[in-house]
């Protein structure tokens, strides 16, 4: 268990915006995963001493809702949008597309470990499909024509000391990072 000294003061001031301590059990969970990347055994076991319940049931929460993992995920994680506006406007294709040029099967981590490449279901950006989430930039009107370049982008991000510092622009091709 190594969760850093400021998520532990998180924990404990989520815990106390609550009148019952198991009601904190999503926002711990998400907590611990910002932290480690994913949720172990270990921070289940932690997560139920602090609320208060039992280490299986904080397993049913962590297996029950999809944004939570047990498992690393690659260094970018890719999540496309499979819901029917994004899936009507190509998200199909672009996701076989990605698969190819990311070399990473969906629901899967590449082998190199460079990438997770996810369907997931709507992401609330529906009129701007497809949409691709890149860890927490969001990218709109991702076309199945322009995938390739999409993928180099992301793989030039792997080198780019400057990630995750702005947020990208809506309907730019370019990857600002
Ligand atoms: S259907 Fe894709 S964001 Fe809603």
């Amino acid at each position: 268990m190594s969760l850093q000294p400021s998520t532990l003061t998180k924990a404990d001031a989520i815990i106390a915006q609550y009148p019952q301590k198991r009601s904190a059990a999503l926002p711990l969970l998400h907590l611990v995963q910002e932290d480690h990347g994913y949720i172990t055994q270990e921070d289940m076991a932690w997560v139920a001493e602090k609320i208060g319940v039992t280490p299986m049931q904080v397993l049913e929460v962590v297996s029950f809702y999809p944004m939570f993992r047990q498992s690393p995920t690659g260094r970018r994680h890719i999540k496309v949008c499979r819901t029917l506006s994004c899936a009507l406007r190509g998200s199909y294709a672009l996701m076989e597309s990605l698969e190819k040029s990311l070399n990473c099967p969906r629901g899967e981590t590449s082998p190199d470990g460079n990438f997770t490449l996810e369907f997931v279901e709507c992401i609330a950006d529906c009129g701007c499909g497809p949409v691709v989430q890149v860890d927490h930039a969001l990218y709109e009107n991702v076309k199945p024509e322009n995938a390739t370049a999409f993928a180099d982008q992301i793989k030039q991000s792997l080198h780019n000391p400057q990630y995750g510092k702005k947020q990208p622009q809506p309907d730019t091709p370019e990857w600002n990072g």
